[in-house]
C-alpha cells in the first residue's frame, strides 16, 4: 500500500540548501530530519529529495558516481534510515530523485562497462546538449565520442543494452527495500535515443514562447524527435512499474501535456511542464488545467530547483494567487522549498557553481531572521532573511506560510474534476465539486464570480459590494 494518498501535496527539498546539521555550510539529511515537524505542521504528504547519492557534483548530484551510497557531505546510510523512519512516524512519505538516463563520468560503469553508454567514432549528428553545445564529447583515452544530453560530465546510459535495465532495477530495489515510498524519474523522456542516430529537425520557433529565455534556449531550437519520447521509454516505465508495484513514480518528461497521457496511463503522475512555464494569462492557464481531466493524473509545480521562484516570477500578490491555483488542482501538487514563505531568487554567490545559471533559485532556506540554515558559512549566501523567514510568519494571519497551511488543509475537502467556468486573459474561475475558485489576475478589482457565496479562503478580502480585489483569489462554497 502506498503511503502517498490521492491528490497529495509534495514538498521539494533541495538537499544542499534546506538545513545544515553540522555547520559545514551544506544542507544534509540530519538537517532535514530536524525540520520534519515544520513540514508536518505545514501539512505535506511527502518530501521529494533532490539526488542524495555519491557524486562529483558537476550537476549537484544529477551526476551520480555511486547510486548505493549517500554523498558524504549529506550524511550516511544510517542518517538516511533515520530520516525515513522519522518521516514515516509523522505520516510523511519519502520520494527520491532517480536519475536513469545518465551517470557521472566518474561512475565505475563508465570505465569498466563502456558498452553501457552510447558511443560513435565521429560526431554523428546535430544533437545538442540541454545546457548548450554539441551533445557529443570526445573521450581521449577511448578515441571515440560519447553522447550526453546534459553536461559532458554526464554520459548517457545505453538502454538498448539490457544490462542497464538490470543495473537500474537493482538500484531501485536497494532504496525501495530501505523504505523509500516513491521515485521522481529524472528526465525520463530522454533515456532512449534513435538507434540510427539521425539528425533532429529545426523546431518551429513560434512554439518557443517562454522557452527562448530559459537556460536551455539553444536546446529548444531543435525538435527532439530522436532523443526524447522514444517508444522504449514507455516500455521501460511499464517494466519498472511492474517490477516495483509498491513504489510510486512521478515522471519528469518535458513534453507538451498531450504527450503525457502515455506516461500517466502507466504510472502515478507526470509533471505538467506547460503549467510550469505558463504565462500569467487566465486563458492559457484554463487550457492547461483543463488537461487535469483529459491527460490523466498530472503533477503540478510552478517553480523548482531549475526554474525561477514564484515571487520573482509573478510578484508577491500573485504568488499567493499562484499558491491557490497550485493547491486546488487534482493530482500531485509540488511546493518548492521556500516558496511557502515567499522567498525570492537570489544573486548567486561569489563564484558561479552551476554553469547554467541556476544558483539564483537554490539559495539557503530562511528559517529565521539570521538565516538559520547553518551555524557555519552557507555555501550560497542568504538572500534576505530579515525580511522573509519561516519563524516570523508562523502563526501570523495573512502571511504566505499560513496561506499555504490553510490551502493544504482545505485541499482535503476538495473533490471532483476541474470545470473551468470562465476565463479571460486577466481572470480565471473554475469549480471542483462544491467549491469555486475565483482568480483575478488583473490590476483592477472586478465583481466576484458568485458574490453571495460563502468565502472560505481569500488572499484579498472581497469588498462589501461583492468585488474581488486586484491580484487576488478566493475559494468559496457554491451558493
Ligand atoms: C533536473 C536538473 C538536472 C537535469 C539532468 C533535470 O531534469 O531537474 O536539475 O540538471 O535533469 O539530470
Amino acid at each position: 500500500m502506498s503511503r502517498i494518498p490521492a491528490d497529495p501535496v509534495l514538498y521539494e527539498i533541495y538537499v544542499r540548501s534546506f538545513a545544515d546539521s553540522n555547520a559545514d555550510g551544506i544542507g544534509d539529511l540530519l538537517g532535514i530530519a530536524s525540520k520534519l515537524d515544520y513540514l508536518a505542521e505545514l501539512g505535506v504528504d511527502g518530501i521529494w529529495l533532490t539526488p542524495i547519492f555519491e557524486s562529483p557534483q558537476f550537476d549537484f548530484g544529477y551526476d551520480v558516481s555511486d547510486y548505493l551510497a549517500v554523498f558524504a557531505e549529506y550524511g550516511t546510510l544510517k542518517d538516511f534510515d533515520f530520516l525515513v523512519a522519522q518521516a514515516h512516524e509523522r505520516g510523511i512519505a519519502v520520494i527520491l530523485d532517480m536519475i536513469l538516463g545518465h551517470t557521472s563520468k566518474a561512475h565505475p560503469w563508465y570505465r569498466d562497462h563502456p558498452d553501457m553508454y552510447i558511443w560513435a567514432d565521429q560526431v554523428p549528428n546535430n544533437w545538442v546538449s540541454a545546457f548548450g553545445g554539441s551533445a557529443w564529447s570526445r573521450d581521449e583515452a577511448a578515441g571515440r565520442y560519447y553522447y550526453h544530453r546534459y553536461y559532458p560530465e554526464q554520459p548517457n546510459l545505453n538502454w538498448a543494452n539490457p544490462q542497464v535495465r538490470r543495473a537500474m532495477h537493482d538500484v531501485i530495489r536497494f532504496w525501495a527495500d530501505r523504505g523509500v515510498d516513491g521515485f521522481r524519474l529524472d528526465a525520463l523522456d530522454g533515456i532512449a535515443v534513435d538507434p540510427l542516430l539521425r539528425d533532429e529537425p529545426a523546431a518551429d520557433l513560434s512554439l518557443l514562447a517562454g522557452r527562448d529565455q530559459d537556460s536551455w534556449a539553444d536546446y529548444w531550437k531543435l525538435e527532439h524527435i530522436h532523443t526524447t519520447n522514444q517508444p522504449q521509454v514507455i516500455d521501460e516505465l511499464r517494466a519498472l512499474v511492474k517490477a516495483f508495484p509498491d513504489s510510486s513514480f512521478v515522471v519528469e518528461a518535458d513534453l507538451p501535456t498531450e504527450a503525457l497521457r502515455a506516461y500517466t496511463d502507466v504510472t502515478d503522475s507526470s509533471f505538467a511542464f506547460d503549467f510550469l512555464r505558463a504565462p500569467l494569462d487566465g486563458k492559457v492557464l484554463a487550457d492547461v488545467i483543463a488537461g487535469a481531466g483529459t491527460h490523466g493524473n498530472l503533477a503540478w509545480a510552478l517553480s523548482n530547483h531549475d526554474q525561477p521562484r514564484l515571487v520573482s516570477r509573478w510578484g508577491r500578490d500573485l504568488a499567493g494567487v499562484a499558491a491557490v491555483l497550485l493547491l486546488t488542482l487534482p493530482g500531485w501538487s509540488f511546493i518548492y522549498q521556500g516558496d511557502e514563505i515567499g522567498m525570492v531568487d537570489g544573486k548567486g554567490g561569489p563564484v558561479a557553481y552551476d554553469r547554467s545559471g541556476r544558483d539564483a533559485v537554490r539559495h539557503p532556506m530562511q528559517w529565521d531572521a539570521a538565516g538559520g540554515f547553518s551555524a557555519g558559512v552557507p555555501w550560497l549566501p542568504y538572500t534576505d532573511p530579515a525580511r522573509c523567514n519561516a519563524a516570523a510568519q508562523r502563526g501570523v494571519p495573512g502571511s504566505m506560510l499560513e496561506l499555504y497551511k490553510d490551502l493544504i488543509s482545505l485541499r482535503r475537502e476538495l473533490s471532483g474534476p476541474v470545470e473551468v467556468l470562465t476565463s479571460r486573459s486577466d481572470s480565471l474561475t473554475y469549480r471542483r465539486g462544491a467549491h469555486v475558485i475565483d482568480i483575478n489576475l488583473g490590476d483592477e478589482s472586478r465583481p466576484a464570480a458568485d458574490p453571495g457565496a460563502p468565502v472560505i479562503l481569500a488572499t484579498g478580502a472581497v469588498t462589501e459590494d461583492g468585488r474581488l480585489p486586484a491580484r487576488s483569489a478566493t475559494v468559496s462554497l457554491r451558493s
